[in-house]
């Protein structure tokens, strides 16, 4: 097992992810461990922002905003899937919402415990809280969107829905951005045999370029991947497994690396199985392309190729994940 015999990893978690996104009592149990050794915390409570609310009145519909957020859903054909379709992809985006705002806490607490005197790295506890949360939501991301694969009538309302498709999905892009994702990968994934990208590329381009610029801009040194890094160069040791080895000694640290090694294997998760299903779906309407253009078996296979692994040296275990890695291999995958 060589340096890593120290760290006892979630064998399940290593094991190549098939699809199903099942665990086994065995390994939820130990998904359920309690990963951050934190102060406990102290919680006050606190009045409402705005003083005037009258909170007798906020009931369970009003607070959560029922009506409004069930009115969202709003087929465009008389299909009985469409509905399931758009709850599907909306589940995901409330989901990758929450994951943002968590992760931009994140990232802000690793950039303190990063910063600590302490080495290899101060109090992790704030970081792990909100990550584990993140990991958490990616699971429930990675569970609702196989209800789409078998369903049985694509084909009724796919040709009706225009350039609508997951590759205009602003929130992911933010998303990938915050784990690590340097460069725009799926730019120019649309463009056709004349060199011109689809519409849904053209207008996605139009209403979020400036936004996604930003977000590039703003979180080059600001993301998983960058703070991954920076934990590795806090470590002793000649080779990057020498120094997870050495990281997996210490607390704080090792909760880090497990939360980044999940968050990668929902990320890769993510990617396969949604690959996974729209080859399933495109095969039974017989399309070639997707409603946002792209070659689809090529172009969604980008990422893996392209951007995979984004904490080279940790996992997930698969045969490119650390391929150029000094010591390569994953520690994890053991
Ligand atoms: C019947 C179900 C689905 C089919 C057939 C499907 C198909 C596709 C295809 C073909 C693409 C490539 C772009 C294109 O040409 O349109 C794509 C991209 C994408 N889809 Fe889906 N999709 C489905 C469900 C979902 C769901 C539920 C989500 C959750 C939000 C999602 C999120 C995404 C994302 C984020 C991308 C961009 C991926 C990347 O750039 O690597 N898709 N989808």
């Amino acid at each position: 097992m060589g340096e890593g015999a120290t760290f006892d990893p979630h064998k399940s978690q290593n094991a190549r992810l098939d699809g199903t996104g099942r665990f086994g009592d065995k390994e939820m149990a130990l998904s359920m461990e309690p990963l951050a050794m934190a102060e406990p915390y102290r919680a006050e409570p606190l009045p409402p922002r705005d003083g005037s609310l009258d909170v007798s009145a906020n009931h369970y519909w009003h607070y959560h905003r029922l009506e409004a957020l069930l009115a969202c859903k709003q087929p465009i054909t008389a299909s009985q899937d469409e509905d399931l379709f758009i709850a599907v992809h909306q589940i995901c985006e409330v989901a990758f919402h929450q994951m943002i705002g968590d992760l931009e806490r994140t990232l802000a607490a690793l950039a303190i415990a990063l910063d600590a005197q302490e080495r290899p790295v101060g109090d992790t506890a704030e970081a792990c809280y909100f990550l584990e949360r993140v990991v958490r939501l990616y699971e429930v991301v990675n569970a609702t969107m196989p209800i789409l694969v078998s369903m049985r009538a694509f084909g009724e309302f796919r040709s009706a829905i225009g350039p609508t498709s997951g590759f205009q999905s602003f929130q992911f892009r933010h998303l990938e951005i915050l784990s690590g994702v340097a460069a725009p990968y799926w730019r120019g994934g649309t463009r056709d045999a004349r060199g011109e990208v689809h519409p849904a590329e053209a207008e996605f381009d139009r209403r979020y370029g400036t936004q996604v610029a930003g977000w590039l801009a703003k979180h080059r040194e600001h993301n998983l991947a960058h703070y991954y890094r920076r934990l590795l160069e806090r470590a002793t040791g000649a080779e990057v497994q020498t120094r997870l080895a050495a990281l997996f000694t210490h607390p704080g640290a090792t909760c880090l690396l497990r939360l980044l090694f999940r968050y990668e294997q929902q990320q890769t998760h993510f990617h396969r199985g949604h690959l996974a299903l729209a080859v399933r779906q495109l095969a039974m309407v017989g399309a070639s392309a997707g409603t946002g253009g792209t070659a689809f078996q090529a172009y969604l296979a980008r990422y893996q190729r392209e951007v995979e692994p984004l904490f080279a040296g940790l996992g997930p275990e698969d045969e490119g994940a650390s391929a150029g890695v000094p010591g390569g291999g994953s520690i994890l995958g053991r």
